[in-house]
């Protein structure tokens, strides 16, 4: 069944997405400049940023403390133009990047945020990897255009060659650096002139019939105006035009160009963002695809925050609307536990200003406090028994084996451990000999997490020591003897994840191609959800 119109529009304004970038390209500065546009902070270097500095690798409360700032942060939602806008935080540091592909499961867009003098880098690939896999739509902003960056049309080859997706400028930066004039907007024909602006929100903008309109020249000298007549010439014969249904399948990212800090393309941005990015869609679960504009409530928990008072065991988990309308103090069903649950105390998160809300529509997130009923990836419904798909754990990059150091806590490590990997922040491996317990982690920070908290919260003393781990790898075969010959062959190599499914934890990158020879009938997949990963 169906909502009527009113809810409808609740729905279909909404606009939910993700800011992503390698650290530094600009993220936080452009997730200020949108909460300015949108009215919803009135100065500038109110969003804290969540970045984990890189001199506080050694300094684990400072992690924590900066950890803490991004709760707050975790969602920010504003009102622009009539659209209800929840801007998902992730953080930029690498270690966290497992935290940041969950985050993605709960958005419906992305933007990418590229500094024109870097280029693609590193964590621009893998971010675009996992938007890849889940046919995410983007939209791409080259940031920084007031420094002498990368020549236009070579970042745009960069970022279809190397994020293997296919772009169309929307907009057309004129020069760049101390030259730099502004941009053309093609899908509105108008001239929008740069001047350097750090605190305002207004921008210089002339209306143009067509490129041959004088006024382009009289705007920005003969040449400068020749040169964005060619250019245009060239990006109509080279990339294909704008078609927002390829951009919503995932398929073609418009691209703007601006610089965030002066508040410079961002207006452009984000009136073009709320036309043409998807409002909430429907979700594929175990039993059937799940319409948000259905009646009954559903959502899942993508991200779960833990209290950092030891004596208060309380935590945030972050649940993503579905379908449906959330009311709070009512009953929900939490589906892997089979368990009736009510929130009294749902909180909406506002900018950097949080609040308990009496209802909520798919596509918002809210704050369920919870002392430990939830996993990342568990679903509530209003009864029918379903779960969320898409929500996979990746194969970790950093193996260690957990050692106890006190015999007499060893119930306590065991919670503890497992507790903190329900909450996310690593997975957790059992080798069936000597119940080994293996934690993977995408980077080193989190050992010191888990270490500290551990010791914080359950009085639980461990070490770590490192594993010659490439990848852990989950496998499935349709030919049992092989399988069965596959799994004798590598006994020593194969251990339990958490909810018992079978994981080869391969040495080597050569390891893989290796079984892939020897056993071609069993497949290894690289995070936990195989039909996505095959997809
Ligand atoms: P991140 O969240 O993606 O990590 O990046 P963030 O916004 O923190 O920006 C990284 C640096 O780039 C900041 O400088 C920021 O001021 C600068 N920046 C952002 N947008 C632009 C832009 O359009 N042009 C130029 N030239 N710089 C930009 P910082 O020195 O690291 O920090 P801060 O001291 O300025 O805060």
């Amino acid at each position: 069944m169906t909502t009527n119109g009113a809810e409808n529009n609740e729905l279909s304004r909404r606009r939910t997405f993700g800011i992503i970038s390698h650290p530094d390209a600009g993220k936080t500065t452009l997730t200020e400049k949108l909460l300015l546009f949108g009215g919803a902070i009135r100065t500038a270097g109110a969003v804290k940023s969540n970045k984990i500095k890189k001199t506080a690798t050694s300094d684990f409360m400072e992690i924590e403390k900066q950890r803490g700032i991004s709760v707050a942060t975790s969602v920010m939602g504003f009102e622009y133009n009539g659209y209800k806008i929840n801007i998902l935080d992730t953080p930029g540091h690498k270690d966290f990047a497992e935290d940041t592909y969950r985050t993605l499961t709960a958005v419906d867009s992305v933007i990418l945020v590229i500094d024109s003098v870097k280029g693609v880098e590193e964590q621009t690939r893998k971010l675009m990897d996992v938007c890849r896999m889940r046919s995410t739509p983007v939209i791409v902003f080259i940031n920084k255009m007031d420094r002498e960056g990368l020549e236009p049309f070579a970042l745009v080859d960069e970022l279809e060659r190397e994020l293997g997706i296919h772009a169309r400028p929307l907009t057309w930066p004129i020069g760049s650096g101390a030259r730099f004039q502004g941009v053309y907007n093609f899908y509105k024909n108008h001239l929008e002139l740069f001047a350097p602006n750090k605190t305002g929100i207004s921008e210089d903008i002339v209306s143009i019939e067509d490129l041959s309109d004088a006024v382009l020249d009289e705007q920005l000298g003969s040449s400068a105006a020749d040169k964005l007549r060619a250019d245009t010439a060239l990006i109509d014969g080279v990339y294909e035009a704008f078609d927002a249904d390829h951009y919503r399948d995932g398929y073609l990212a418009p691209v703007f160009f601006g610089s965030a800090i002066n508040n410079f393309g961002v207006r452009e941005l984000l009136e073009t963002f709320v036309t043409i990015a998807p409002p909430p869609q429907a979700r594929e679960t175990s039993t059937r695809l799940v319409d948000p504009a259905e009646e009954a409530f559903s959502g899942f928990i993508f991200k779960i925050h833990a209290n950092l008072d030891p004596n208060h065991r309380a935590r945030v988990a972050f649940c993503r609307v579905c379908s449906g309308r959330f009311e709070r103090g009512k009953f929900y069903h939490h589906t892997r536990l089979q368990k009736e649950l009510r929130f009294p105390s749902p909180t909406s998160f506002m900018a950097n200003e949080t609040s308990i809300v009496e209802e909520a529509w798919p596509g918002d997130v809210i704050g369920l406090y919870d002392t430990g009923s939830f996993k990342i990836g568990d679903t509530l419904t209003e009864g029918e028994d379903f779960v969320f798909k898409g929500i996979p754990s990746f194969s970790p990059e950093i193996f260690k084996e957990l050692i106890n150091r006190d015999p007499f806590k060893s119930k306590q490590l065991e919670k503890g451990i497992r507790q903190l990997t329900d909450e996310g922040v690593a997975q957790l491996f059992i080798h069936p000999q000597g119940n080994k317990k293996i934690v993977g982690t995408v980077g080193e920070l989190q050992f010191e997490v888990i270490q500290f908290r551990l010791l914080q919260e359950y009085g639980a003393r461990c070490d770590f020591e490192s594993l010659h781990v490439y990848k852990a790898c989950w496998f499935t075969s349709t030919d049992a003897e092989q399988l069965d010959r596959f799994e004798k062959r590598y006994a020593r190599h194969i251990a339990e994840d958490k909810d018992g499914h079978p994981v080869f934890l391969a040495e080597e990158s050569w390891t893989i191609k290796t079984v892939k020879e020897a056993f071609p009938d069993v497949e290894l997949h690289f995070t936990s959800e195989f039909k996505i990963d095959a997809a």
